[in-house]
Formats: C-alpha cells, sequence, structure tokens
C-alpha cells in the first residue's frame, strides 16, 4: 500500500520580522489569518481564505530567533527551495496581481513565457523567493506533447498565445512558440 498523500498543506517560512512578513502576506498577498498563537512558538498561519478544507494553511510564518545574525534565503547556488508558486485562475487575475504588486512597491524582478503558462516572479520583504503564474487550459496535454520551453520574457501588451486554449494538430516543441514569439517578445538571452 503506498503512501496516499492528498495535498500539499503549507509550507514554514523563516522570516526575520513577523510583524513586516504578516502585512505583507495580508495586505499585498492577499492571504487571510487561519490563527495567531503567541503562546506557541509566535508564529502565523495564513490561508487563501476560499475553502478550509482545501486550503490548508498554506503559509506557517515563523520569526527568526535573531534577526541580526539570521542567514538569508538560498541564493541561486543554495541547496533547498528555489521559489514558491501561486496560481490565479485567470490571465486578467496574473494582470491584477502584478499590477497590485507594483502599487505595493514590490519589484517584479522577471515575467517569463513558459510554454504552458505566464509566469511572474519576485521575492516577500525577508527575499523569500515567490512566483505567480497563470497555467494554461492546455497545460497537462503541452506537457504530453512537448512544451518546447524557451523562457520567453512577455508583457501584458502580447496577447496570450492561441495554444493557449487550443494546441494545434501540426504544434511542433521545438518550433511552434519560437516562431510565434520570434519579433514580438525577446529571449532571455537578448535581454542581458
Ligand atoms: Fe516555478
Amino acid at each position: 500500500m503506498p503512501i496516499r498523500l492528498s495535498r500539499i498543506g503549507h509550507v514554514a517560512l523563516r522570516v526575520r520580522d513577523l510583524q513586516r512578513a504578516k502585512k505583507f502576506y495580508t495586505e499585498v498577498m492577499g492571504f487571510k489569518i487561519a490563527e495567531e498563537d503567541p503562546e506557541h512558538g509566535n508564529d502565523v498561519f495564513m490561508s487563501l481564505g476560499h475553502d478550509d478544507h482545501n486550503d490548508g494553511h498554506t503559509f506557517d510564518l515563523v520569526q527568526v530567533e535573531d534577526p541580526q545574525t539570521a542567514s538569508p534565503p538560498p541564493d541561486r547556488n543554495g541547496v533547498g527551495y528555489a521559489h514558491i508558486a501561486i496560481k490565479v485562475d485567470t490571465h486578467d487575475d496574473l494582470k491584477a496581481a502584478h499590477d497590485h504588486l507594483v502599487s505595493h512597491s514590490v519589484t517584479v524582478d522577471r515575467m517569463i513565457e513558459h510554454a504552458n503558462q505566464r509566469s511572474i516572479y519576485f521575492a516577500d520583504p525577508d527575499g523569500n523567493r515567490l512566483e505567480i503564474y497563470y497555467e494554461y487550459p492546455t497545460a497537462r496535454e503541452l506537457f504530453r506533447r512537448g512544451r518546447g520551453d524557451r523562457d520567453f520574457i512577455f508583457t501584458f501588451d502580447d496577447p496570450v498565445p492561441p495554444w493557449a486554449t487550443g494546441v494545434p494538430d501540426d504544434w511542433d516543441p521545438e518550433t511552434t512558440a519560437e516562431r510565434y514569439h520570434r519579433g514580438t517578445v525577446r529571449t532571455m538571452e537578448q535581454s542581458s
């Protein structure tokens, strides 16, 4: 009998300043506080607030013992998590999330078209890396047939590609996305 897991319930994030993190995750990211228990470890359980059963408590913010000597999150050569990705249901929600982050002075440092989804990347006040993404309804079919991800940069002026709603019969992961994007958006290499 294999282990029968249900879903990821939460990620525990250590932060230097619990009040600052709590403000960011509620006011900027829109999380709800599911539990605060100062009597037990002084941490805060966050929830997306949609559904008590399915949300889990999503994030558990934990105050580090000594903010002065705390080490930062792992860098690109550090073992551990690279980022935590949170889904939105629509492309309009992704654009709204982007604009909301920017209006709260959060730096969105990458906006990537991944063939099966569009992702924006940023960090919380402690430097914990986060992603918000809109996954196309065709994502699983693209995974099966090969998505040919080339990490194209997108802007919200670029229309969502046509294979987001229907993968063409002649889909070629090596060339289809590249042909479509050539001349309209830049590759990561060209942008750096
Ligand atoms: Fe990701």
